[in-house]
């Protein structure tokens, strides 16, 4: 294919895709909700390199915002986003209307305990099976061979991870690795929305993260807990809702360095009414 195609219906997104298999190639799906971004590109580049077709979504999932206000203010820029999408080489970019995903109200459920419920399944309630509904109706119409996510929202890999296996998709999940501005903050949508004061105090959030790596090498699990509180609570214009020392195939909190082979601090801060998330994994 040689242009970007913007395809709105299933049905259409389905035509092109019967063609793009008829010539034997394979299709990665990147699942976005737009005000794309590096991080977004690192997803379509990797998924440009590994398929012969790249089928970008972009939609704002209502059923995964468990605040209206929140869902409001999710900045909307198609243009930017198609621009950017062209650039790196994707070769639909599927942009349905909530009528076209939800013809009728989704009343499935999906429910992977206890991946889906510490946090923020637990600050979220219904989230991850908004982001489950969509994500699965996504691959029902794309069916790809491939799926991408990013690791900066760390627990959603892990619960798409576990719903594929429990509903047996033929889809390999490819997780990315975090991208960060220069001066470290993880690349988010939800960025733009920081004033120059507050994004200045964000930053506060990954140096914090990368101190705690070398403060982990001296200290207990529970000191390295402490350690991160303390410095969020002392920094300006942040405010912790969690910090979590996590194993990171099974999420759940860890006493000891020794449970597990993979630690991971998860964390999520509110900077003014700006809800950031990162995470960063930890090595002996
Ligand atoms: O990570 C996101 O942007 C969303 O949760 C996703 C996976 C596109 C589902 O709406």
């Amino acid at each position: 294919m040689q242009d970007m195609q913007t395809v709105e219906t299933i049905q259409e997104l389905q035509q092109m895709l019967a063609d793009l298999r008829m010539e034997g190639k394979m299709v990665g799906l990147v699942p976005t909700m737009g005000a794309l971004h590096a991080g977004h590109a690192s997803l379509v580049q990797r998924s440009v390199a590994e398929n012969g077709a790249t089928v970008v979504s972009v939609f704002v999932n209502p059923t995964q915002f468990n605040d209206a206000s929140d869902l409001e203010k999710y900045p909307r820029t198609l243009d930017a986003d198609r621009h950017l999408l062209e650039h790196y080489g994707a070769d639909i970019v599927f942009v349905p209307s909530v009528s076209e995903m939800y013809p009728e109200p989704d009343t499935r459920r999906f429910s992977y305990p206890p991946i889906d419920t510490v946090m923020e399944g637990k600050f979220r309630p219904g989230h991850f099976n908004g982001v489950c509904q969509i994500v699965s109706k996504l691959f029902d119409a794309v069916q790809p061979d491939r799926a991408y996510f990013g690791e900066k929202d760390f627990q959603q890999l892990a619960v798409v991870r576990e719903m594929v296996r429990r509903m047996e998709y033929p889809i390999e999940i490819v997780g990315c690795p975090i991208v960060r501005e220069a001066v470290g903050l993880a690349m988010s949508s939800r960025n733009t929305r920081l004033s120059v004061d507050q994004r200045q105090n964000a930053l506060k959030i990954s140096q914090t993260l990368f101190e705690s790596r070398t403060f982990a090498a001296t200290h207990t699990v529970d000191e390295t807990r402490r350690f991160v509180e303390d410095s969020i609570a002392a920094a300006p214009g942040l405010r912790l809702e969690y910090f979590e020392l996590v194993d990171g195939d099974t999420l759940q909190s860890i006493n000891n360095w020794d449970d597990t082979h993979y630690a991971v601090g998860c964390i999520t801060v509110f900077c003014g009414d700006v809800r950031l998330i990162d995470n960063v994994k930890y090595s002996f």
